[in-house]
């Protein structure tokens, strides 16, 4: 299969990416390699689970719309990755997620502590690369891990009570995730030498599908079981974070729904009423409202690519956005 399923590259510009990818696989497993044994292990355990590798793969497009592939581009993707999974280390102790890449979490494996610790050494490990880069990456690192931690901060508060749920959720999502996926593409462009239009180009395109893609899996969390997504579906529903389904599902006015309401305004905390929730989430309106709105933020996305020249590189991007919508099925 072509990189992330871009249908139609030509097999020059596959073999170009595939080699990227590879290279990109290289520098993880090398520069995470440290002197304790232990933390080798407990690092390399989601490293080598695998994942999509889209930071990467989209670092790598966007070099593609100037120069290509160098090595500070196979660096700064391997510092998006890095960043991503020690975020994700993080995240499932936040989440209390116990499947991660379709593999025990590290918290699940080793504990709380022990997983927070390898989040913390997975930073030290890619700021050693980072430092590579020069100061302007660094600034551009430290700032996107600012939004991306204040995103996860601001979904743990939840909205304040003037808010609106639907806005705070939004914003959640592209400090959460956006931010990194904008980064990805402007790391990708700045070091193949792309001029400053192209470079913003890029990046509000990444804001916009790094949306998009945070979307789909919060609908991938209710509609999909682990086998797709690597993860135990529900996690959000345990945890009591509202996002996009459950927040179509809270606005509705029908008498009938009033019991999936009340279900939805607290954390899950019964394996059975979770599968309860699912099912009735996976037949309901709110479902079908969420994927058409997953469907405008893609489209949000091919416009704001609209400024590029046609080009296969390009076109690659623009493939990207269905295969996002693709994703949920
Ligand atoms: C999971 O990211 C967290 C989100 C921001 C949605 P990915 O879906 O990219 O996870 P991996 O890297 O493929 O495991
Ligand atoms: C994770 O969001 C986003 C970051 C790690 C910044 P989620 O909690 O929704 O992601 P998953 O579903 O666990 O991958
Ligand atoms: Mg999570
Ligand atoms: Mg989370």
């Amino acid at each position: 299969m072509a990189a992330f399923g871009i249908p139609s590259l030509s097999p020059e510009l596959e073999a170009l990416i595939s080699g990227g990818l590879a290279d990109v696989e290289s520098v993880l497993t090398e520069r995470i390699e440290g002197k304790y044994l232990f933390a080798n292990e407990t690092s390399r355990h989601l490293v080598v689970a695998g994942g999509k590798r889209f930071r990467p793969l989209i670092t790598i497009l966007g070099s593609m719309v100037g120069t290509g592939i160098n090595e500070n581009v196979i660096k700064a993707a391997a510092v998006c990755e890095l960043t991503h999974l020690a975020t994700l280390y993080h995240d499932d102790v936040m989440d209390e997620a116990p499947l991660r890449r379709g593999v025990e979490s590290a918290n699940s494996r080793w504990g709380n502590s022990v997983a927070i610790l390898t989040g913390d050494y997975l930073f030290a490990k890619m700021s050693q690369i980072l430092a590579e880069l020069g100061p302007e990456a660094v600034k551009l690192q430290a700032d996107t891990f600012e939004r991306l931690v204040i995103g996860q901060i601001l979904e743990t508060q939840g909205p304040s009570a003037n808010e609106d749920p639907l806005e705070h959720y939004l914003r959640v999502v592209a400090d959460k995730t956006g931010s990194l996926i904008a980064t990805s593409l402007r790391f990708g462009s700045m070091f193949a030498g792309c001029s400053k239009a192209e470079i913003e180009t890029l990046t509000e395109f990444g804001e916009k599908i790094g949306i998009a893609f945070q979307l789909a899996d919060d609908i991938i969390d209710i509609a999909s079981d682990s086998l797709d997504s690597g993860k135990t579906p529900g996690t959000d529903l345990r945890e009591g974070i509202p996002t996009l389904v459950t927040l179509n599902a809270m606005k509705s006015s029908d008498p009938n729904d009033a019991s999936l309401k009340l279900a939805l305004s607290a954390p899950i905390k019964s394996e059975e009423k979770v599968q309860w929730v699912i099912n009735e989430l996976r037949g309901h309106k709110a479902m079908a409202e969420s994927r058409a709105q997953l469907q405008r933020f893609a489209k949000d996305a091919r416009t704001a690519l609209a400024a590029l020249p046609i080009s296969e590189s390009s076109s690659a991007l623009f493939s990207l956005c269905d295969l996002v919508i693709d994703r949920v099925g």
